[in-house]
């Protein structure tokens, strides 16, 4: 399949019909507790859990030639959870970035995480550079990390920054447009999400890549976090195949 996956940004011209594959998939990945709690586990098995499915959806993208995939991982919302949820949470990236990042590397993969991270821990902040460092060369998939991310603080900060440029005389209020929003906000470079997946049920954004997802195309899927496998993935992106996206224009497959 990698072979016959082709970029959303450069569709093919000469056969407008053929299905193009999303170039950017982003996951909410919901449900842990959930999955959990059916089995009369703790919500941290759950979460235990979800790693898993981590692993198999960055090794699944990977393999079918995804540029981007962007997993929602943490919520600046997140923090009103239990003391103890939180503290597991925190550990469980701590523990994939340690233990994954050699194999992460060794796969080509770049790093990217987003989020606001001024108000983490340092060893944390650390972390998540040296995990953005050792990978910034590769030229494989693109694993974007949201944590500690909300999409309205996201905003906010881009637009301190633009105001802080304008206040410092290097950039005019009429030169503020759409690109240098999109240029202040943590997805610098990252193409927009064309799939957003999210699992367990909720039919709801959460605060996520509000501005980025202007235009993507939405599976909801019933399956719990833990339950998401391969399957479920190419299901979604077959799903996105079948999407005729028309950007306020006309169908690019009937002209209508
Ligand atoms: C997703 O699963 C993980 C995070 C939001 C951190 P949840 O923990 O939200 O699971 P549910 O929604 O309670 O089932
Ligand atoms: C969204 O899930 C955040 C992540 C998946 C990290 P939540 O479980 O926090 O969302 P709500 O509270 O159901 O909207
Ligand atoms: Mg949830």
């Amino acid at each position: 399949m990698p072979e016959a996956i082709q970029s959303a940004a450069t569709p093919d011209v000469g056969t407008p019909s053929r299905p193009v594959p999303p170039r950017h998939v982003a996951i909410i990945m919901d449900g842990n507790g959930r999955w959990a709690k059916e089995r009369g586990l703790p919500r941290r098995e759950g979460h235990r859990r979800g790693v898993e499915a981590v692993r198999r959806s960055v090794r699944c993208a990977s393999e079918r030639g995804i540029g981007f995939l962007t997993l929602f991982s943490f919520s600046s919302e997140n923090w009103s959870r239990p003391p103890d949820e939180v503290a597991y949470l925190l550990s469980l990236l701590r523990l994939f970035i340690r233990k994954d990042l050699i194999e992460l590397h060794q796969a080509n993969v770049k790093v990217r995480i987003i989020g606001e991270r001024d108000s983490l821990q340092p060893d944390l902040v650390r972390l998540l550079a040296e995990a953005e460092t050792m990978t910034a060369a590769n030229t494989g998939l693109t694993l974007v990390i949201a944590f500690n991310y909300g999409a309205r603080n996201e905003i906010a900060r881009a637009a301190r920054r633009i105001a802080e440029a304008v206040a410092a005389g290097t950039l005019a209020p009429a030169e503020i447009d759409e690109t240098t929003i999109s240029a202040h906000l943590d997805t610098a470079g990252i193409p927009d999400p064309d799939l957003v997946i999210r699992t367990s049920g909720e039919q709801r954004i959460s605060n996520f890549l509000l501005w980025q997802c202007a235009y993507s195309e939405f599976v909801f899927l019933p399956a719990r976090w833990p339950d998401f496998d391969e399957l479920a993935f190419d299901r979604a992106v077959a799903d996105f195949c079948e999407r005729d996206r028309r950007f306020g224009g006309l169908s690019a497959r009937t002209g209508a």
